[in-house]
This record gives C-alpha cells, structure tokens and sequence, in this order.
C-alpha cells in the first residue's frame, strides 16, 4: 500500500520558512501539508495566501492544503492560482459537498474531505467515489501539539473498507498527534498518508524522523 508522509508547516519556523521547505525538499516527504485556520471554524488563526505562494515558491514537493475554513467553495481558484495540488474541505463546512467537491476537481486539483472525530465515516458513502482523498482528523482541529485520540483507529478502519468495497482510488490521510509510536499502527490500520506537525519540527533530527515516520514498523 502507498505510504506517503506529509509534515505540517503550521509547526515550522515562520521566521525562517525558506530554510525548513528546504529541509522537506531533501527529505523522503512526499507532500507538504498546510493548515488554513479562520478563527470561525475553528478556534484559531493560522496563514493565508501569501505564506501558501511563500511555500509554493521554494517547494518541491506538492502542496496539500487542508482549509479549515467555513465556505470554503469561494477561495477554490485562489488557492489553486497560489499553488494548491491538493484542496481538502471539511466535510462539516460545506452545505453542499458534493458540488465543492467537484468545483475543486474542475479547477485541476485533487480534492480531499476531511471528517472531524465526532463525524461518522458513514457520511461518505454517497460521494467516496468522487475523492481523491479522505483526511480524519486525529485530534480536534485548531491546533499543533495536541494528543491522538484512540478511537479513530476504529474509524480507519471502517473508511478503509468503505473504499475498497467501492473501488474508490481516495487515499486515507490523518492528521493530528501523530508520531513515532503510532505511525507503524496506523499504516497497519490502512492509512497512506501520515500528517506530523510536532513530530517533525521538534525533532532533533527532522530528515531521520521523516524517514522514521514514512517506514515505521517495517
Ligand atoms: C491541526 C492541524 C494539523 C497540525 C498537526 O488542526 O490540522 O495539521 O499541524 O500538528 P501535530 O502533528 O503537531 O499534531
Ligand atoms: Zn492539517
């Protein structure tokens, strides 16, 4: 199964943003993830446009951006023309997700939809087929550093039998406390893409964790 690590900027150094995209550039990480807070939909501020085009300047690697955001359909095209490859929504933000879903697709990135922990897999029946990517968040989003919560092994999975039972090509990715004791335990359970934050950027090491992450348990 496709294994890809993805580490989150919101833990990066801001002050020096060039120098740790660079460090991603040289690692094994496949993707970079970035974090788009509003302060509505989640109680907390993050970075808008002008970090994401940062990123994407220095980047080598694709950008995965995760909007937690409310209405997110009204920036589609911005984040596309700041150089999005990925738009993942929450699944809790859109009224109608099915039509953002496609928007996204239409406007040439990949589309990603994102369950908090409370929100069933269930409710993706109708539309996993369309995706290009599923993210559960493994803690409740808004904020770095927080601790995994165990359940959403069970969650993992549920939507890891959902797509293979549709035939759906939608990645599984989660976010939020991951590390290294998890990360074998969650590729086992069916995840392909490892979010770290913390694990990464507070690491004494962030080249050797990010291969640590990206071959935990084998
Ligand atoms: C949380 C964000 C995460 C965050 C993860 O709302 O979606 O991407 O950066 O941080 P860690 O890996 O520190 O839990
Ligand atoms: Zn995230």
């Amino acid at each position: 199964m496709k294994r890809l690590v993805a580490p989150s900027i919101l833990a990066a150094n801001l002050g020096n943003l060039q120098k740790d995209i660079e460090m991603i550039n040289s690692s094994e990480a496949d993707w970079i993830h970035l974090d788009i807070m509003d302060g509505v939909f989640v109680p907390n501020l993050s970075f808008g446009f002008p970090v994401v085009e940062t990123v994407y300047r220095y980047a080598k690697k694709p950008l995965d951006v995760h909007l937690m955001i409310i209405e997110p359909e009204r920036y589609i095209e911005r984040f596309r023309d700041a150089g999005a490859y990925q738009l993942t929504v929450h699944e809790e933000a859109c009224r109608h997700l099915h039509s953002t879903v496609h928007e996204i697709k239409k406007s040439g990135m990949k589309a990603g939809v994102t369950l908090n922990p409370h929100t069933p897999v269930n409710t993706l029946e109708e539309i996993i087929t369309d995706l290009d990517l599923v993210l559960i968040m493994t803690v409740n989003p808004g904020f770095g550093g927080q601790k995994f919560i165990p359940q959403s092994y069970h969650k993992i999975r549920k939507l890891r039998q959902l797509i293979d039972s549709t035939g759906s090509q939608a990645l599984i990715e989660v976010d939020g406390g991951v590390d290294l004791q998890n990360a074998g335990m969650l590729f086992d359970a069916g995840v392909n893409v490892l979010v770290a934050g913390t694990t990464v950027f507070e690491s004494e090491n962030p080249l050797k964790t990010i291969s640590q992450l990206k071959n935990a348990g084998r």
